[in-house]
């Protein structure tokens, strides 16, 4: 069956403030990302996510829209999209954006409207509800980023009643329920496929409905991070019944009609409920950004695990579902640091997790520096760091008794933050990124580890990248060849073949810092295999040479059927 354009694709997630700077104000924008297309061409991405870049008191770094419909003044302007989006178009490139549509900023207009008075026309926009008769908040639900008592209510004085904001206190949750807002929503992205974007990632879909009555949740609180009782219970909000038919309706108004791409972070799902989702036939979303494997709390993918999970999203192709294949982005840590080995195998540990992620089965979000092999940031102070949940989490550790050294180096190996320091273009000032100061430190590591440096060497992550694009573009397996792993109970081996009716893709893995001898299963060691790719260029086929294999050696190869 032809595939969808997103089913061949590699996407690429541009977190626009870390990117380039081409005005030296310490932020990157869209500009500098358009004086970068080419290198992304280079690379052989075909589809670029921009985490939100619209009009916003940055609070979250753009997860708090202020408006839909303009682009921050940070990063520039409509027209600068409008250039960036054209010229994308015209090297083979498109442009997905992030929607933020659980909640808004407490600066967008409906927000400002919403809390004036209980009859305003925007009230509904929002989800508000009177104290309980104590005074106190309507039920006992945390807010993720722990701001304030920690509650997911506030109070606002003008009209005494409290906002639900299961995010920060400055991110209100938008009321899904009504259906003005839902229309508003509608025409909006209406207005940006007209403008000639192919699709959106839906951020936190799964959490657009609320449960009826906002009933307590009977989860214990968490006893390092929950204060004064108020308890952070991700299942609250999550897949909360009547969730399909929005998600549906939203199909249908907008994304079925516009055949435009929609990828949804899907918190709490998983293989087992995902067929809720995105099979083909519920007209819901496309595919789903799941946290199975890679997730910002996660450090090590064991190969079983890894064989499990893979195992599992694959069957579901058999339902008409495609998968997404990532293994960082900008919620988690860096990839190489978490589940490679950022030291002594960095550049081979970088490559081999590349090539599992872009040979298994489904479309590849690749996050920016990764194909540079980009490592987490060690930073000295708190003061250094920015993200809403980092410092949330720090503060309520501190309230809770550990002390400031202790909550640092607990919040530190998984803060967003270690994803979001600048671009490392070159060894140049602040890497290359700016020429002013960067709003977030830039990694110590760039002199060692940047763009520049990486593309003169002769085992380059990004060469490496490039490569993988091609194999995946040359070779039909990788699309739609059926997923069998093999060696299925050795520790530290992932082997896995992609089959389909031209040709057989092997894909093997020594997936840690040691050497280890790896011997074909006779089924496989009967046919004549030619290397594809290796991450030791200068190595003769690990096949051929028999014996060990060396600590991150990973190497593809093709046979015809
Ligand atoms: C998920 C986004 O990826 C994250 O960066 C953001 O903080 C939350 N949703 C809230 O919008």
């Amino acid at each position: 069956m032809k595939k969808k354009w997103w089913q061949e694709a590699i996407v690429y997630e541009i977190y626009c403030k870390s990117f380039c700077d081409s005005n030296g104000d310490g932020i990157g924008d869209l500009p500098g990302v358009i004086s970068k297309l080419p290198v992304l061409k280079e690379l052989g991405i075909n589809c670029i996510w921009f985490t939100p870049i619209y009009t916003s008191p940055q609070v979250d770094n753009g997860y708090d829209v202020a408006d839909y419909r303009n682009i921050d003044p940070a990063y520039g302007t409509l027209d600068d999209f409008r250039e960036l989006l054209n010229k994308a178009h015209s090297m083979g490139i498109r442009v997905i954006m992030d929607m933020v549509l659980n909640h808004s900023s407490d600066e967008h207009e409906w927000f400002k409207e919403s809390r004036k008075s209980k009859d305003n026309p925007y009230r509904n926009y929002y989800i508000w509800q009177p104290p309980k008769p104590d005074g106190s908040e309507p039920n006992n639900w945390g807010s993720y980023f722990r701001e304030g008592n920690g509650s997911a209510w506030e109070f606002d004085e003008q009209t005494g009643e409290y906002y639900l904001h299961q995010y920060s206190i400055k991110m209100p949750d938008l009321n899904w329920e009504y259906e003005p807002l839902r229309r508003e929503i509608y025409d909006m992205l209406h207005w940006w496929l007209d403008m000639g974007v192919d699709g959106f990632r839906l951020d936190i879909f799964t959490r657009f409905k609320k449960p009826a009555g906002f009933p307590d949740t009977k989860k214990e609180p968490d006893v390092l991070l929950d204060r004064n009782g108020f308890v952070v219970d991700t299942s609250m909000c999550t897949h909360v019944e009547g969730i399909h038919e929005l998600l549906h309706e939203m199909y249908t108004e907008v994304f079925g009609p516009r055949d435009a791409m929609t990828v949804g972070e899907g918190a709490g799902v998983t293989s087992e409920n995902a067929l809720d989702y995105v099979c083909a036939s519920r007209e819901e979303v496309d595919m789903v950004y799941h946290f199975e494997l890679a997730n910002r709390r996660r450090f090590a993918i064991p190969p079983e695990y890894f064989r499990k999970v893979q195992t599992a999203w694959a069957d579901l192709m058999k339902h008409n579902a495609w998968p997404v294949q990532y293994l960082s982005n900008h919620d988690s840590a860096r990839q190489v640091s978490c589940y490679g080995n950022d030291g002594n195998y960095r550049k081979r540990s970088a490559k081999l997790l590349a090539t599992l992620i872009h040979t298994c089965p489904g479309t590849p979000f690749v996050y920016q520096g990764e194909e540079i092999g980009m490592t987490n940031v060690t930073y000295s102070s708190i003061e250094d760091h920015n993200c809403c949940y980092t410092l949330g989490d720090y503060h309520s550790m501190v309230q809770l008794g550990k002390s400031p050294e202790e909550a640092l180096a607990a919040v530190a190996p998984r803060s967003r933050d270690n994803a979001r320091t600048p671009y490392q273009w070159n060894s140049e000032e602040n890497a290359g990124f700016t020429t002013g100061k960067p709003w977030i430190k830039v990694n110590p590591r760039y002199e060692e580890i940047n763009l520049e440096m990486d593309r003169a060497s002769a085992d380059s992550i990004f060469a490496y990248y490039r490569a993988l694009a091609d194999m995946r573009a040359e070779h039909p397996a990788i699309i739609d060849g059926d997923l069998r792993f093999w060696l299925t109970d050795h520790p530290d081996v992932i082997m896995y073949t992609r089959a389909c009716a031209r040709e057989t893709l092997l894909v093997i893995a020594n997936y840690t810092d040691n050497s280890t001898p790896i011997t074909l299963p006779d089924e496989l060691s009967a046919h004549a295999w030619h290397r594809e790719l290796t991450n030791e260029p200068s190595s003769i086929p690990s096949l051929q040479r028999g014996g060990e294999w060396m600590p991150w050696e990973v190497e593809v190869y093709s046979m015809a059927n």
